[in-house]
């Protein structure tokens, strides 16, 4: 199978880029074929560069070539170029890209309605959009050399991860990873992010029915854990960075859709992890020295939080980061006694999705995160209590043997909880600390920070107090995640303030436009020197994200069901999908980019195509077939 994507990847060159990239290439091959052939077919605009490029040597088809030659199982359709591309190097030159036409755009055809048909009903009978969004899925995965996945554990149960023969005759891992977007993350380090893959690795390997690769991203990150997180940078396995609090909990999340939506999913819990750090302390170690079932690290992780952790980055400074300050470095985690909420982070650090470092000097803002969200952030509970929930389900099941977790105190006395009861903890306060009344109710704690009524907080317990109170797009995520901890009503209230002030055309504003602080347009190299947009401080203070976007809708979907309004929510939804539908369809990238600035306009910082955009819209697509099949059997 993974030849066969392999192959798709390559072919389907209009949004290969993550193994073109690193070629450095002129920009518009990076941009694409396909796309590029869309446009000079209809108008025989033999004047472009890229025809120029054609007629002036076969690089193009020869790279295609080669790369397929590679592996088995794409070395016949090589083998195939190579003989029906022979002719290049004898008809006269000029007619060299239409033969490439011909012959790419043939063969990108037949392998994108080989793709659906391979991947999951969903897809294979789904829409136009559902199939366009589902090609997320080949955009973004690809085996690249620089960005590869840790070795998994050679004592894994089949089916075993694909390899390839290198120069030594050895066999080497050749599995997929997935890029944050493109063309930014294309390659290297940063080409591979725990949060992104886990936004996206549901929407993008679950529901598109690639259940292998995403068992392999489950295990081979999980090969990384160490002071209880999941890294943020991958790096491969050699220098992960654990700057993140939030991908372990995407992470976690993610295992819990695995076992309901894969096939035999529960066998994941079992599956044997090679542990690059099998101690905080330890130096990496080599495939299959350490192995562990995944449920045991899954466990780590949980009583890593519970016990609370304090940790200083491993060779901090500026080595490792250019901007952060001295106390940045040092990191903590833990679960808060009283209501059971996960928190973490400092002033100094930026450990969620909303991860803005400032880095200028002369807007005095270098080392300085634009948003902190110490404390509690609201996605993190919701990600959260929906795995122990899950898990306590399973624990009374007896499919996972751990039935909670334990903190030893420093006086030696143990406290204990079952899942249930840590679970039970964060329902009972969960409204009580984070629904802001639409009317003054007694007991408010901070009355003088609350800006916006109807609303649910952003964080609890952050450095910057007033933080807490501001309106964001992060609570409809943890609507999706646990449903339970709403309120319907006033689910549906905040999800109209949503609705209301940070609705965008095709993503989600990042900060009320009504706060001080709202600067909705991103400029990377803004070089003023004012504070609040200097080298693209503002990156989540106002402009527009499309992955939230996601998560509203569905949000959306969920509590209209329980406030009567499913009609016209479906109705809205589509309406707002539309856009995402177009810009899907006319796109050079044939994806959907990182965010936007205000209003819908185009944000050149972006990424043009993004994982988590194409993943959690895809999501949407199909909560939305799941409300419309369950409508039509009420019906017949
Ligand atoms: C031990 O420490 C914990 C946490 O500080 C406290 O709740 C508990 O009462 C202490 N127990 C004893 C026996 O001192
Ligand atoms: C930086 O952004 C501000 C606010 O949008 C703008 O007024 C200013 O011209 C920009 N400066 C530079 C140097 O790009
Ligand atoms: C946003 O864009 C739409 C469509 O281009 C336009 O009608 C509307 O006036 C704009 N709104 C603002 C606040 O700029």
């Amino acid at each position: 199978m993974y030849q066969f994507w392999k192959s798709v990847l390559l072919i389907w060159i209009a949004v290969s880029h993550s193994s073109l990239a690193h070629l450095d290439w002129d920009s518009f091959l990076v941009r694409g074929f396909i796309s590029l052939l869309a446009n000079i077919r209809p108008n025989n605009d033999l004047g472009h560069p890229m025809c120029a490029n054609l007629r002036d040597g076969n690089w193009m088809i020869e790279y295609i070539r080669k790369r397929l030659l590679l592996d088995e199982g794409t070395a016949e359709l090589g083998k195939w170029i190579e003989e029906n591309t022979k002719c290049f190097n004898n008809i006269p030159r000029y007619l060299v890209p239409s033969y490439f036409d011909v012959v790419i755009t043939g063969i990108y055809i037949l392998l994108i309605e080989r793709s659906y048909k391979l991947m999951s009903d969903f897809v294979n009978r789904g829409s136009t959009f559902v199939r366009g969004l589902s090609l997320g899925s080949a955009q973004f995965a690809a085996f690249i050399k620089s960005a590869d996945l840790p070795t998994l554990s050679p004592n894994l149960a089949p089916p075993k991860p694909p390899s390839r023969k290198n120069d030594k005759g050895e066999d080497v891992q050749t599995c997929v990873t997935l890029s944050a977007g493109l063309p930014h993350f294309a390659v290297g380090y940063m080409r591979n992010w725990g949060r992104d893959t886990f936004i996206a690795l549901r929407g993008l390997f679950i529901l598109t029915g690639r259940y292998e690769e995403a068992r392999q991203h489950i295990l081979g990150y999980a090969a990384c854990l160490r002071h209880g997180l999941i890294p943020n940078l991958l790096d491969g396995g050699r220098n992960p960075r654990f700057n993140c609090r939030d991908a372990v909990w995407w992470w976690l999340y993610c295992i819990k859709d695995y076992t309901q939506e894969a096939p035999n999913g529960l066998n994941i819990l079992a599956d044997k992890v090679s542990r690059i750090f099998p101690t905080d302390e330890s130096p990496a170690q080599p495939p299959g020295t350490v192995d562990q079932p995944l449920y045991e690290v899954m466990q780590e992780a949980l009583r890593v939080h519970f016990q609370g952790l304090a940790f200083r980055e491993r060779n901090a400074g500026r080595q490792i980061d250019e901007h952060m300050t001295d106390r940045g470095f040092n990191n903590q985690i833990g679960i808060h006694p009283d209501t059971g909420f996960v928190f973490g982070g400092n002033e100094w650090n930026c450990g969620t999705w909303m991860d803005k470092m400032g880095s200028s000097e002369k807007a005095g803002i270098r080392g300085k995160p634009a948003t902190p969200r110490d404390g509690s952030a609201v996605e993190l509970i919701g990600l959260s209590k929906a795995v122990v929930t899950w898990l306590s389900k399973l624990s009374k099941e007896s499919k996972y043997p751990y039935s909670g977790i334990e903190r030893t105190h420093k006086n030696g006395t143990i406290t204990k909880w079952t899942f249930k009861e840590w679970g039970d903890k964060i329902q009972a306060n969960f409204e009580k600390y984070f629904w802001v009344n639409t009317t003054p109710v007694p007991n408010e704690v901070r009355p003088d920070l609350i800006n916006k009524r109807g609303i649910y907080k952003d964080c609890y317990g952050a450095t910057q107090e007033w933080t807490d109170y501001q309106l964001r797009c992060n609570f409809p995520i943890a609507m999706v995640a646990a449903p339970e901890l709403f309120s319907p009503q006033n689910a549906w209230t905040a999800l109209n303030q949503a609705e209301k002030y940070l609705l965008g055309p095709l993503g989600m504003k990042t900060l009320d436009p009504e706060d001080w602080i709202y600067r909705g347009d991103y400029d990377n190299s803004n070089d003023s020197n004012d504070p609040s947009v200097a080298n693209g401080f503002n990156y989540h203070q106002g402009p527009e994200w499309v992955w939230p976007i996601g998560y509203f809708l569905r949000a959306k979907l969920h509590f209209a069901a329980l406030n009567g309004a499913t009609k016209e929510t479906l109705a809205s939804t589509k309406v707002v999908l539309s856009k995402h539908f177009t810009e899907l369809q006319t796109s050079p990238w044939r994806g959907l980019p990182e965010l936007t600035n205000s209003n819908g306009s185009y944000c050149s910082d972006s990424s043009r195509t993004q994982a988590w955009s194409m993943a959690c819209i895809l999501e949407v697509l199909n909560d939305l077939q799941k409300i419309e099949s369950a409508q039509t059997i009420f019906v017949n």
